[in-house]
């Protein structure tokens, strides 16, 4: 069932617009994706939702927008150049290359292959260790290459850029710098789509705080990522879940932290993770780099080193998340009903017109002028290129809330049919009053 509605997705997906496979006429390339048309969309009002709530509304958070190519000294501190690796083992009777985390165990050093069902004996083929990291030559020659690496995570470029914001902005303790931007890692991955890609985007922020009020900002974040995906968002609370992560399962750099589970179609699973990694980065930077990374506080004249508290989050996963939750099928009048329930104010158009008789040239006119004065006003899409079922179908599918759809009687008593999609109610209303009728109606959901 689970896998059936992830297959569903993906089809949609890729049917509608929101999603296409990376390099799709070339044959692809594994655990890369595309956005298209539709799915740009919602994926910048996940993004807007997020640097407006954070950044514009704020006045203890400022943006950055950093390398996405960084020098090798940076991952030297930050640990990723040694540790940043998956355990890697290959199957000998299909030849194909899994994470030993991810793959079933049979007994003592002896696991089963996913892709054939043989088993993987460990004694005899050892795990290998691969570095996650995309490593690219920065030289003119071939000969005598230097390195760059892309980012594994956009926070590297907040730490070595922390004193350049503390210059130029004077701010004080607390203060958050947040990013939007892509990530790469090298991912062994298995028909996850979007959940674990090569390319991705994160939304990080990093929050500097004096050290003893880590633990009350550590609390302060998880609380209020979990209200942002439930309120901001509006995923439904029943998708979501708190996971506070054991001693043991804690990264190398973090004093505490908490993953923001979703019930992706496949199981609970890490949407964002909020950690306290204490002054781990910039002691680090600092380090390396000889630099001095501490913050001097005015009020007690002492110099400390701040410690950071990082809500991090994926894009991409957000953004399945939300397909996710939407996704609907439901009988009406013994016919499946594909629907997209997605909040209105994220959905890619908030209102779609269609002319009913397309050879109708007066039909056509007025549905156009009916189109670009409601666009100017609100996210909204023309079609007249199938049956009035079928727009529906495809409106349903692609979550558009309403559908205004101009008739014969539209050119003698102006008025339209207005369409809910959750509801499928059609209300006959006055053309002026068409754009009222929909905000109103918005404004309710
Ligand atoms: N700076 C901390 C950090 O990067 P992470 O848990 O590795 O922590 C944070 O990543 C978030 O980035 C994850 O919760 C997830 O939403 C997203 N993410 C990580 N790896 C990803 C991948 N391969 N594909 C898609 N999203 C990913």
């Amino acid at each position: 069932m689970a896998d059936d509605k992830l297959t569903k997705i993906i089809s949609l997906c890729k049917r509608r617009g929101f999603i296409f496979g990376g390099s799709q006429i070339y044959g692809g390339l594994s655990s890369i994706w595309d956005y298209g048309p539709l799915g740009v969309n919602l994926k910048k009002k996940i993004k807007d939702i997020w640097w407006k709530e954070y950044v514009e509304n704020r006045n203890d958070i400022v943006g950055l927008d950093s390398s996405i190519i960084m020098s090798e000294g940076v991952f030297l501190a930050s640990g990723h150049l040694k540790g940043f690796s998956d355990l890697l083992v290959d199957c000998a009777s299909c030849g194909k290359r899994f994470r030993l985390d991810m793959i079933e165990k049979v007994s003592d050093n002896v696991y089963k292959c996913p892709e054939c069902k043989k088993e993987i004996d460990t004694e005899k083929n050892p795990p290998r260790k691969f570095n996650l990291m995309f490593k690219t030559n920065m030289s003119a020659s071939e000969d005598n290459p230097y390195y760059g690496y892309l980012r594994p995570e956009t926070a590297q470029g907040i730490f070595v850029n922390f004193s350049n914001v503390l210059n130029t902005t004077r701010k004080k303790l607390p203060l958050g710098i947040a990013q939007i931007g892509k990530a790469f890692r090298n991912e062994v991955t298995t028909g996850s789509f979007i959940f674990r890609m090569k390319e991705f985007e994160q939304m990080e922020i990093e929050y500097f705080v004096r050290p003893e009020k880590g633990d009350e900002f550590y609390k302060y974040w998880v609380k209020e990522r979990y209200d942002f995906y439930l309120n901001s968002i509006g995923l439904s609370r029943e998708s979501l879940r708190l996971r506070e992560h054991s001693q043991e399962e804690l990264a190398h750099y973090a004093k505490a932290c908490t993953d923001i589970e979703f019930n992706f179609p496949f199981g609970w699973s890490e949407l964002e993770g909020i950690a306290n990694r204490g002054d781990y980065d910039l002691t680090k930077h600092a380090h390396e780099s000889g630099k001095d990374l501490s913050y001097f506080d005015q009020k007690t004249k002492e110099k400390i080193v701040p410690y950071v508290i990082e809500p991090s989050a994926g894009v991409d996963r957000t953004f399945f998340a939300v397909i996710s939750d939407a996704f609907c099928q439901e009988e009406v009048k013994g016919r499946e009903r594909t629907v997209l329930k997605l909040k209105p104010h994220l959905a890619p158009h908030q209102v779609a017109i269609f002319p009913l008789l397309k050879k109708n040239h007066d039909i056509v006119k007025l549905a156009k002028n009916i189109f670009y004065d409601i666009k100017s006003k609100l996210p909204a899409s023309y079609d007249d290129t199938a049956s009035i079922g079928k727009l529906y179908r495809r409106q349903d599918e692609v979550g558009t809330p309403f559908c205004v759809t101009v008739d014969v009687d539209s050119l003698g008593d102006k008025k339209v049919t207005v369409r809910n999609r959750d509801s499928m109610a059609q209300d006959r209303i006055s053309i002026d009053k068409v754009f009222d009728f929909i905000s109103d109606q918005l404004d309710k959901q």
